[in-house]
């Protein structure tokens, strides 16, 4: 096992009618500004419930954070919150709203340019004002890390930081709150819970089976209740078990002491920058091709996963790798989102342009071996079409 920090301060409060906690967990002095997206949580009843539950405190609301949040939306916030010497954020959403109030949190008090956090991945950030999480699309794990993404439109550029500051101080984890999601939004949040575990899995072995087990119960758990997700859309305890993985996939724990891939997941942001596709259908369309395309230095952990996750121990080896991949590609489409880049009207005529904004954000040497080159990007997209 590699050396490793763990370090996760977010408290969870899980289950049913968890928001009226809220009064507990916001301080009662606390100036509140409640960020949400394009107006789910108003059709489903979940903003009248935070509303409700904050009762006496003094709370102002920002709406309009787009999926993939953009810095330029976000600046409005930050303006916003220096006028009313706000306080306190609470992000009532998915990850693009969790997300975006991170970002937020840590630009109201930074000095400079605030586009340098993103610039400098975090390194720069000093202080970031405190806030919790409401989650409602359970997906990004981003309730229980404290990473970000955020996309600069004028530039086509999505990046990630990451800093200890921006760990919410509390995530309130309602399964029934997922029920309005839409089917699309159900299957990205399986295929991206998937994926997370996969970056942190599906590398070389290192001697830790408390991690590759933990991965693979989750990877085990998604497989069994995602299509149940879609099949009862109603189903609590589905809902619970989806909402949890999704957190336990990203929040540090399967991943410490282990290498990392993450590649999958820099050539998904350019294809969302370029051409706006949804986070988990980059990661659909990336993955199966990456696995393929880099399969002699993941074999060991490749067998491992035909075996322990997919019941697949027999044939040759390649054959065993193979089936376990196409496995993993059909639980993609199952889950309704599409793996192909020609599903979404793009092809080979993409590829340059998507293999210099890699380039463009220094993406040239990716995965757990820095092994993942520009041309190795090229053979994966071009398996993908
Ligand atoms: O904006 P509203 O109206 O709320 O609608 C949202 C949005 O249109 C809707 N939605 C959310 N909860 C709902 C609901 N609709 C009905 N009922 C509900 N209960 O779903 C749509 C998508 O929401 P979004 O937050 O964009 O999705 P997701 O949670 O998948 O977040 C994606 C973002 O997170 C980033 C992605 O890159 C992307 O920008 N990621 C963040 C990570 C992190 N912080 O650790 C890691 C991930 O790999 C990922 O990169
Ligand atoms: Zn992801």
């Amino acid at each position: 096992m590699l050396n490793f920090d763990f370090y996760n301060p977010t408290q969870i409060l899980f289950g049913k009618g968890r928001i009226a906690d809220l009064a507990k967990v916001v301080p009662a002095d606390a100036r509140v500004l409640v960020l949400y997206g394009g107006g789910s949580i108003k059709s489903n009843g979940v903003f009248d419930e935070v509303m409700a539950a904050l009762a006496g405190r003094t709370v102002q609301e920002f709406s309009g954070i787009e999926p993939n949040p953009s810095y330029e939306t976000l600046m409005q916030a930050v303006e916003l919150i220096r006028k009313e010497k706000l306080d306190f954020l609470l992000a009532v959403g998915g990850g693009s709203v969790i997300d975006g109030t991170k970002f937020v949190a840590a630009a109201v008090n930074f000095e400079g340019d605030p586009w340098t956090i993103l610039e400098k991945r975090g390194r720069n950030i000093t202080s970031a004002l405190p806030f919790g999480t409401i989650l409602t699309l359970p997906a990004t794990g981003s309730e229980m890390n404290d990473g970000s993404v955020v996309t600069r439109k004028s530039l086509q550029a999505k990046m990630a930081f990451s800093n200890k500051l921006v760990f919410p101080k509390f995530s309130i984890l309602d399964p029934a709150k997922t029920f309005t999601l839409p089917v699309r939004q159900i299957g990205n949040g399986v295929v991206d819970a998937y994926a997370h575990v996969m970056e942190q899995y599906m590398t070389y072995p290192v001697n830790s089976p408390v991690q590759d087990r933990f991965a693979e119960g989750l990877l085990q758990t998604l497989i069994e209740e995602g299509p149940k997700a879609l099949a009862n859309p109603e189903d609590y305890d589905t809902r619970a078990n989806i909402m949890w993985c999704a957190t336990l996939a990203l929040n540090g724990l399967i991943g410490a002491g282990v290498p990392q891939d993450w590649a999958t997941h820099m050539v998904g942001h350019e294809l969302t920058a370029l051409y706006g596709l949804d986070h988990a259908q980059t990661l659909a369309i990336v993955l199966p091709g990456m696995l393929r395309v880099r399969k002699e230095g993941k074999r060991a952990k490749l067998l491992q996963y035909a075996a322990r996750v997919w019941g697949i121990t027999e044939g040759s080896e390649d054959a065993r790798i193979d089936q376990a991949i196409q496995r993993t590609q059909d639980f993609f489409e199952k889950m309704g989102v599409k793996t192909r880049l020609s599903d979404y009207q793009l092809g080979a005529q993409n590829i340059d342009a998507i293999l210099k904004h890699l380039e463009s954000h220094r993406m040239v040497t990716l995965g757990e071996q820095r092994d993942v080159t520009l041309d190795v990007s090229r053979k994966v997209l071009e398996l993908s079409v």
